[in-house]
């Protein structure tokens, strides 16, 4: 079973966005695929049209009282489960951060699910925490949705520090520029010349598309209902570059 997550500590890049679609290809390569949407704004979830149970009190998940399998909810979309967020679990990272027992919670609650799913896909809230940190350490590869800015490549930076001196390793950090703006100077100069401390990025980029938008109309992911756009097809090459991540 391989995991990744989408991780910035930034707000609004693109993380949930492009877990959805990125799960949604899995999906339709026939790989058994769960999203987990561990942000208590729960977007992923919406996007996909699914609302947590209303017994996913993460206080019972995690006290084992709850089998994390309850959470899980098919979509629409065959191969592709989720196990959608709502607001109770705002308390999920409080609830990590004092439990005594240094085993990876969130690990451990993954664990079950190797003999159903080939790929679990994380989508992380916008945060350094409890959480994330254990994200960090379970996924096998992190990938960060950044705008070609100077202030989205300085959170790169913070968040590539806070690897180095929690010793894990950078080369699961694998950044991808989203957003881009082919009409700005400072886009194209970015992935022209991408900066040295990018060099674990993915080559794909993802445009600016307002068509991006319109999935919150249509509650799905780009590819059912816009395959043809260019940005649909940027996520399909995108979604290429990440599966070759897992031999
Ligand atoms: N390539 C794109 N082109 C245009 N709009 C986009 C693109 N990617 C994302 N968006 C839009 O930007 C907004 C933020 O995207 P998204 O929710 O995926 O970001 P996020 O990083 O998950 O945000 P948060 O940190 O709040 O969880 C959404 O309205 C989304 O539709
Ligand atoms: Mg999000």
């Amino acid at each position: 079973m391989n995991k990744l997550a989408f991780f910035n500590l930034k707000g609004g890049v693109g993380k949930t966005t492009s877990a959805v679609n990125i799960a949604w290809h899995a999906a339709q390569d026939g790989i058994p695929t769960l999203l987990w949407d561990l942000d208590p704004q729960g977007a992923a979830s919406w996007l996909l049209h699914r609302k947590a149970k209303s017994k996913s009190e993460p206080k019972k998940v995690l006290a084992g009282k709850t089998a994390i399998g309850e959470l899980v909810k098919a979509t629409d979309y065959p191969n592709l489960d989720i196990i959608p967020a709502d607001f109770s679990f705002r308390e999920f990272d409080v609830l990590l951060s004092d439990i005594t027992d240094k085993q990876n919670a969130v690990d451990k609650l993954l664990a079950p699910f190797s003999e159903r799913y080939a790929l679990i896909i994380l989508d992380c809230p916008p945060s350094f925490s409890t959480l994330s940190e254990q994200i960090f350490d379970t996924a096998d590869v992190l990938y960060m949705p950044l705008i070609p800015t100077h202030l989205s490549l300085r959170t790169f930076e913070q968040t590539r520090d806070f690897f180095k001196q929690h010793k894990l390793k950078p080369k699961r950090l694998r950044p991808f520029f989203n957003m881009v703006d082919r009409r700005r100077s400072l886009h194209r100069v970015m992935i022209s010349h991408p900066p040295k401390m990018l060099k674990n990025g993915l080559q794909s980029t993802i445009p600016y598309a307002a068509v991006v938008e319109r999935m919150g109309d249509f509650q799905a992911p780009l590819g059912s209902f816009a395959e043809n756009t260019p940005v649909a097809q940027a996520y399909a090459n995108l979604w290429q570059e990440i599966k070759a991540d897992f031999p």
